[in-house]
């Protein structure tokens, strides 16, 4: 297939040019715009026609636009699962109507493989390892107890359910890293700092706060310093994403650490789609690139942030 014909509007019909149905999560977050932006910028480079449709970080709504794209008989489907379990059905749907499905970012637990064709994302367990690799330094020298309340993802998401597990598995060596408090903040900034509000009238004795994502140890700022606190110092804040606000507040010294997990799959995807239409062969599964970022790594980085 070429990357020519820019504006030939797509469907099956023979011609050259691509049709992708892509389901989004929603926009939750930061990370969420930049991923959208990301998809849409290079579908128009790769001259691959996107029908786009956003879920609101629900499931029925992912489930009617795929319905939908494979009515419309779209050459590909791409979607970022929004949360891992109950796609079998829908994915067989797919599968009967010969139209290929790429997840990309956020994974499914269906173990009927032949489903989708590849997954494009982050190794999310990996994240929360470096999370809680970072806090075991941090605390290598103290043996007193290290209060932590964690702010989870969307409940049932790939990302909350291994950000947390990869996490665990690295501060459970030391029973002095204690969990006291968990709960969902839905990835975003509104309900990360409702509940941070929560756990500060709760737990007088924080230490560490571990947020799913940026937006929400942004929100979690917000209520600290309401809280009369200062973040950073009083509470230390580890987050993941590195999306510009949260470099920002890691450069400012109110975050302490951050996980990159970059968003920036569009080039990708559609490399992989044009393969996958052509029938050619592609890797199961593709890990994205990343780091992690101190409060001087992010000085330095800050002012180039694409997003
Ligand atoms: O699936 C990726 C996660 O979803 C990002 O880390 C979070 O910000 C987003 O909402």
């Amino acid at each position: 297939c070429g990357s020519g014909g820019g504006g030939a509007s797509g469907g099956s019909s023979g011609a050259d040019v691509i049709t992708m149905g892509f389901s989004q999560v929603g926009a939750e977050s930061g990370w969420r715009t930049a991923n959208t932006k990301s998809v849409q910028d290079a579908a128009k480079e790769a001259g691959i026609t996107l029908k786009f449709s956003d879920a609101q970080q629900k499931q029925e709504n992912q489930i009617k636009a795929i319905r939908s794209y494979i009515q419309q008989r779209v050459d590909v489907i791409a979607f970022s699962p929004v949360v891992e379990s109950g796609w079998d059905t829908v994915l067989k749907e797919a599968k009967d109507a010969n139209i290929p499905v790429i997840l990309t970012d956020r994974a499914v637990d269906s173990p009927d493989k032949s489903l989708y064709k590849t997954f494009l994302g982050s190794d999310f367990v990996e994240e929360g390892k470096k999370a809680g690799t970072w806090l075991v330094e941090e605390y290598k020298d103290s043996t007193d107890p290290v209060n932590i309340v964690e702010l989870q993802g969307t409940t049932g998401s790939a990302p909350a359910n291994d950000r947390r597990d990869g996490f665990q598995e690295v501060i459970k060596a030391d029973p002095k890293f204690k969990v006291i408090a968990s709960q969902t903040g839905d990835f975003t900034r509104a309900k990360g700092k409702e509940v941070m509000e929560a756990f500060l009238k709760a737990n007088p004795d924080i230490d560490v706060l571990y947020a799913h994502n940026d937006d929400m140890g942004l929100g979690a700022i917000e209520a600290i310093e309401g809280a009369g606190k200062v973040p950073g110092q009083d509470i230390k804040i580890i987050t993941v994403d590195a999306v510009k606000d949260g470099m920002q507040a890691l450069a400012d010294g109110k975050i302490s650490f951050i996980v990159e997990c970059s968003p920036l799959l569009g080039p990708q995807l559609m490399d992989l789609a044009k393969k996958v239409v052509a029938g050619e062969q592609v890797p199961d599964r593709v890990v994205t690139e990343e780091t992690t970022f101190t409060q001087e790594q992010a000085k330095e980085v800050l002012s180039t942030r694409q997003y």
